[in-house]
């Protein structure tokens, strides 16, 4: 959660999850969803996000002649992060907007670190340089078996990483991945990404719902701010259209 002098500011949602598992499409519904119940959204990505982080991304992902060795590619998607970061995340923050962004700093840890084998630890102080303390106040992991999600990538959405590295390397950054939530299990939700598209929709509603319900409520008996200081603390209308959808 991000406070400002005892006040809440915005909510940093991540979604997370091997290849395949359809959280682009989820992030647009789900901004869609909280849009409808009058919270203001942001949906950016990783990499990308800014113009230097679409460079960036270009350079990742679609140029594989350059060959791009694993510290490599742990600095250029932190570089993109910073510049995310700075540029994107913290100000949608400090306007108090929630902010849905695919992939995050756990797909470094995942996929550089348990997939391609670079320390944590390193990556992890990595990210501090990059990007401070920001963290995200929930991560969704959607997840599913390996096999399942590379066979739903479609041939114009193959990136480097399809494309330059076997089964078994998406196996250890899917492990990866349910290694992370396991060690952070008050931050992580995990969603059975073998589910339709409309019940991970509903999976991940109904699992950022307490959150944002709970947001509401601390945000009621904290804040020295007025009432709707945070969009987390919506007005009353607001409130109730969020809830009405139950
Ligand atoms: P993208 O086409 O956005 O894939 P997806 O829809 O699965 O997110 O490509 C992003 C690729 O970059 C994906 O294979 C995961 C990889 N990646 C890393 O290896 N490290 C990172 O830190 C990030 C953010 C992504």
């Amino acid at each position: 959660m991000h406070l400002d002098g005892g006040r809440r500011r915005g909510f940093f949602l991540t979604l997370e999850g091997p290849e395949g598992s359809g959280k682009s499409t989820q992030a647009q519904r789900l901004a869609a969803r909280l849009t409808a119940s009058g919270l203001p959204c942001l949906v950016t990505r990783e990499p990308g996000g800014t113009a230097l982080g679409e460079a960036v991304r270009q350079i990742l992902l679609h140029a594989p002649d350059l060959s791009p060795v694993p510290a490599a590619d742990a600095l250029l998607f932190n570089a993109a992060r910073a510049q995310l970061a700075a540029e994107v995340i913290e100000p949608a923050l400090e306007r108090g907007e929630v902010v849905i962004c695919d992939r995050f700093g756990d797909s470094t840890l995942a996929y550089q670190g348990f997939g391609a084998g670079q320390p944590l630890e390193a990556l992890r102080s990595l990210a501090r340089f990059a990007v401070g303390d920001l963290r995200p106040d929930l991560t969704m992991l959607i997840d599913l078996p390996v096999e399942d999600g590379l066979r739903r990538k479609q041939a114009d959405e193959i990136t480097r990483f399809e494309e330059r590295t076997d089964v078994e390397f998406h196996r250890r950054v899917r492990d990866g991945f349910l290694a992370l939530a396991a060690s952070e299990p008050d931050r992580f939700v995990i969603v059975d990404g073998r589910q339709s598209v409309d019940a991970v929709e509903e999976a991940i509603f109904e699992a950022l719902r307490p959150r944002l319900d709970a947001g509401l409520q601390v945000s009621a008996s904290t804040s020295a701010g007025p009432p709707d200081a945070s969009p987390l603390h919506s007005s009353e209308p607001e409130r109730s259209s969020l809830r009405m959808e139950r």
